[in-house]
């Protein structure tokens, strides 16, 4: 079945390029990925198309209106519709949302701009919201982006060849050990002695122990207490000086 994916937004424009190439555009052009963009000022009212207004209580900029939010989103929502507003203010988004949104009949992504969105349309639209990371975008769409491509990779079929890929870097636990093609020496610098000539055993225990030591080194909360017990045994923690 494919997934998919209504965006709304100010700014559909943003969205012409990313989705028109490579692994993207061969899944919408399958069929795998229905991907569809929705400028919300459709939904406002009035000559103007007014979507956005003072926030309550002070303060700098504007705040998104609830109403053409929610009418944007009625509008384009099936009856199983997973719906999620992108927003600097809201849970880190992660492999595990991509998993389970891959899976749904239907993705509607609001983005928010400007000081945010009325916190009412979240609660009527019983919404989900996320964050793609610790630093502010000027808007939700290359959120929104992020979480498509992300999404859509995980759909049946979407990766076709390149689906060995699927669940590598986290889904372990452990980010990916590094890679080395041709030529075997670049700038002085050769690919390490067991990948060119080392059994299969040996090259599966250079790789995890090189997975190990970047996740200790980069994003050590990755690491569950398995892989830290693991970690220890294989000489990667820092030894201790004793007391005294
Ligand atoms: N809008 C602004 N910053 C954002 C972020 N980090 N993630 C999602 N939406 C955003």
């Amino acid at each position: 079945m494919p997934l998919r994916i209504d965006v709304v937004t100010l700014f559909p424009e943003m969205f012409v390029g990313p989705f028109d190439a490579s692994i993207l555009r061969r899944a919408r052009d399958e069929g795998r990925l229905d991907l569809r963009v929705h400028q919300l000022r459709q939904w406002a009212r009035g000559r103007h198309q007014v979507v956005d207004d003072y926030p309550y209580g002070g303060g700098p900029g504007m705040v998104l209106m609830a109403e053409p939010i929610c009418r944007a989103v009625e509008a384009v929502r099936g009856p199983t519709a997973v719906v999620v507003v992108l927003a600097a203010s809201a849970p880190l988004f992660r492999q595990e949302h991509a998993r389970a949104w891959a899976q749904a009949s239907q993705l509607v992504l609001v983005c928010g701009h400007y000081e945010g969105i009325d916190e009412r349309a979240i609660e009527v639209l019983g919404a989900q919201r996320v964050s793609i990371g610790d630093y502010v975008l000027t808007g939700g769409e290359l959120a929104a982006m992020v979480v498509i491509d992300a999404v859509a990779r995980l759909v049946p079929g979407v990766l076709g060849a390149e689906a060995s890929s699927i669940e590598e870097s986290y889904s372990a636990g452990v980010l990916e050990y590094p890679q080395y093609t041709r030529p075997v020496e670049f700038r002085g610098r050769r690919v390490p002695e067991v990948l060119v000539g080392g059994s299969h055993a040996a090259i599966a225990a250079w790789r995890r122990r090189a997975a190990l030591a970047r996740t200790l080194a980069w994003r050590p909360d990755l690491l569950d207490d398995p892989a830290w017990e693991e970690c220890a045994r294989l000489g990667l923690l820092p030894v201790r000086a004793p007391d005294g």
